[in-house]
């Protein structure tokens, strides 16, 4: 471990680097915590230039928190719409609400008190402390977890959430009393530009002295972080039910991915190749009988990945002489939408692309 003076000097380098390099986002310029809330929750794991809209967005529509928890679920979940992890959205609405309900629409305004918040975790919690109430504590995201295994030499695995802990001790030893705040923005904005994942600037980096990863010639080797798992392949069949210009969905329920988001009758399958006829059984056998002319076959497949998943998704477009059944619906929970409303509805982005090629929503 290096000697306290040198941790005295890692902040105040940082801090040095980050006056001459930081760019100028707008959660940098306000104490508001709700607006630094907002920005946090919808820059993990999205990187600032993808975020940067979706937050000029949210702050648009929704200036309080108060105006946020009285959204509906579907309009916050469409102003979400390509950001994916919708977790997130349906959890900070929560929060919102809860927000509102039980702390009058102020948020807590200490480390601990946040935590206690359902919906806010270490992450968040340290985040809105440190930026909007300068407390000491230590932000811990991706770009912090690499540059302390680089520079302090730091080999644990930092998919294994027990090496958090290891992190958060030194992390928590780093923070300067006088200016938690521009340290935390500094070490992480440190390492979504300077140390970079792939090919860092060690050259004229500050740190380049004191640097175990960079005196080691082990750059490339930390952080360590093991392999994610193969994601699981799905095949969906979904079957794009019309009638007169109207078009049946579904708002997907709990228990699988898009919870709270829209999309068509769905046919799961283990198999990537589905014959028509098996198709045909199978919708049959949940009422809905439909001739194979009646079938339009799928132009091309959609592939999308999840963290774990890897979905992929064919189109049969089906015209319906007369509306589905009433029993059908209610299984089914299908529902018919005009297009305008379909525009309005929120939906997985595979969708929204399906949509668009078949030019259903063509003003887009
Ligand atoms: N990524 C996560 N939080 C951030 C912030 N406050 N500024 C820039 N990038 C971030
Ligand atoms: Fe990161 Fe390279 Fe600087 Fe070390 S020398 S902190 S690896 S940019």
């Amino acid at each position: 471990m290096m000697h306290p003076s040198a941790h005295a000097h890692f902040a105040r380098t940082l801090i040095r680097w980050y006056g001459q390099h930081k760019r100028s986002l707008p959660w940098r310029d306000t104490l508001n915590p709700y607006y630094i809330w907002l920005s946090e929750v919808i820059l993990q794991q999205t990187r600032v230039a993808q975020g940067l809209p979706y937050y000029l967005k949210f702050v648009d529509a929704y200036p309080t928190v108060e105006a946020l928890a009285a959204a509906p679920q579907d309009e916050v979940l469409r102003l979400w719409q390509g950001l994916g992890y919708y977790s997130r959205a349906r959890n900070m609405h929560h929060t919102a609400r809860l927000v509102v309900e039980q702390y009058n629409g102020t948020f807590p305004n200490t480390y601990a008190e946040l935590l206690k918040l359902k919906g806010v975790g270490t992450y968040t919690a340290a985040a809105i402390a440190a930026f909007a109430y300068k407390e000491q504590v230590a932000v811990l995201d991706g770009n912090v977890f690499r540059v302390l295994a680089r520079v302090f030499g730091l080999s644990d695995d930092i998919a294994l959430p027990a090496s958090r802990k290891i992190f958060q001790q030194l992390a928590d030893t780093l923070v300067p009393a006088d200016a938690p705040d521009t340290y935390n923005q500094a070490i992480m904005e440190f390492g979504a530009i300077q140390c970079t994942p792939v090919i860092p600037d060690c050259l004229f980096c500050p740190l380049q002295q004191e640097c175990f990863a960079f005196t080691h010639g082990l750059v490339q080797e930390l952080p360590v972080k093991a392999k994610a798992k193969k994601p699981r392949p799905r095949y969906f069949h979904y079957l794009v039910f019309e009638l007169a210009g109207a078009f049946y969905l579904r708002k997907r329920l709990e228990g699988d991915i898009w919870q709270g988001l829209y999309d068509f009758y769905l046919y799961e399958s283990d198999e990537k190749n589905l014959p028509p006829k098996a198709l045909l059984q199978e919708l049959a056998a949940a009422g809905i009988p439909v001739q194979e002319a009646q079938l339009q076959l799928p132009a091309k497949d959609y592939t999308h990945v999840l963290s774990h998943q890897k979905l992929t998704a064919r189109f049969y477009r089906i015209l319906l002489p007369a509306p589905l059944k009433e029993e059908v619906l209610q299984e089914t929970r299908l529902a018919l939408y005009t297009v305008p409303q379909i525009e309005q509805l929120p939906k997985p982005i595979l969708i929204n692309s399906y949509l668009k090629d078949a030019k259903i929503l063509v003003y887009l």
